[in-house]
């Protein structure tokens, strides 16, 4: 949180950010934790650019990306504080501040964005950013950093057992650490910042992660196999500052949002072309890829996660989950 606060005062008092008294120009900062070619990166250049143009340059957004302002718990703290204005990440890091996101972590709970889509784009999307409201945030929407693979340095995954005994990093978040405790791995959380070193440095066997973080962040470099696991969707929430969000102008706060959320489905595209593309690009690299995974046979392993968290997240948004992707609500 030092980090934060020393960023912030100085990035402040270079570019006048956050100064409310200046009614007429504000700059809003921005962190999340992957780098500048990631579509989260991309999709919040295409904000700034719309928002400084429907504001005639008086509201600007400075994008700090690869965790400068600390990793993602440091982050959601600092939202809380007023102290960084808007980030999207993985509901793994929310959930343990607003526990209404621990559904969206569920093993194998979306089988296609589609699916995903369905929920997130709906009511029980909808209350679910709602609930942040109740932890000093303000949800606006839901980007995506895509569906996870397992990527490690020691053998072919093909089945959970593959996972047994591997020192395997997860999100710091109970459910998904739970998840791989389960399939046999030996679950190791930490910040995403940490993960390239202890990779290098043989602290852990492998990490889980969509496939442009994997080729973006060079993990392929530390770790040689990746499975086509696809066992989370990750959800990227997009969230704010209830108390940046309270000093903007009805304007501005207006302008933010629907910025936000008309680039929503950009960012889904670039983040589902990405799968495809990094694909190409990790095999021209020799990564060996394993391909043929039986996901039936996975989700049936990850039943006890499930069985384990159903009542702290409640049978019936579990069943409006399922109704939603079968369109019968
Ligand atoms: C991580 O593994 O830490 C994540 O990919 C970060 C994120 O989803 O924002």
């Amino acid at each position: 949180l030092s980090i934060i606060l020393i960023v912030t005062t100085l990035s402040a008092m270079l570019t006048g950010c956050g100064d409310s008294s200046k009614k007429d120009s504000v700059t809003l900062t921005v962190a999340h934790v992957l780098n500048e070619t990631h579509p989260y990166h991309l999709a919040w250049t295409e904000v700034a650019k719309l928002v400084e143009e429907r504001t005639d340059g008086a509201m600007r957004i400075e994008v700090f990306a690869n965790g400068v302002l600390g990793n993602e718990r440091d982050i959601i703290e600092g939202m809380q504080l007023g102290i960084v204005d808007i980030s999207c990440m993985s509901t793994g890091a929310l959930a343990s501040f607003s526990p209404s996101f621990m559904a969206l972590d569920l093993p194998f709970l979306f089988d296609s964005r589609e699916n995903a889509y369905k929920v997130l784009d709906s009511e029980i999307g909808r209350e679910m950013l709602d609930d942040l409201s109740d932890h000093m945030m303000v949800g606006i929407d839901f980007w995506e950093n895509g569906f996870r693979d397992v990527s490690n340095s020691k053998r072919d995954v093909l089945v959970p057992e593959d996972l047994k005994g591997l020192k395997l990093r997860t999100l710091e978040n109970e459910l998904q650490m739970g998840t791989f405790t389960t399939l046999g791995a030996n679950a190791i959380p930490m910040a995403w910042g940490e993960v390239y070193t202890a990779l290098q440095q043989g602290t852990i066997d492998g990490q889980e992660n969509p496939l442009a973080t994997i080729y973006l962040n060079k993990i392929h470099e530390v770790t040689t196999h990746i499975s086509l696991t696809e066992h989370f969707y990750a959800a990227a929430p997009v969230v704010m500052s209830k108390k940046t969000y309270d000093k903007l102008s009805p304007e501005n706060q207006k302008v933010l949002v629907e910025a936000i959320q008309e680039v929503t489905d950009y960012e889904r595209q670039i983040s589902a072309q990405s799968d495809v593309d990094y694909l190409e690009a990790l095999k021209a690299d020799g990564v060996k890829i394993i391909e043929d995974i039986d996901k039936e046979l996975w989700r049936e392993a990850c039943q006890p996660v499930y069985d384990k968290y159903k009542d702290q997240i409640g049978e019936d948004l579990l069943q409006r989950i399922q109704e939603k992707m079968n369109g019968k609500r």
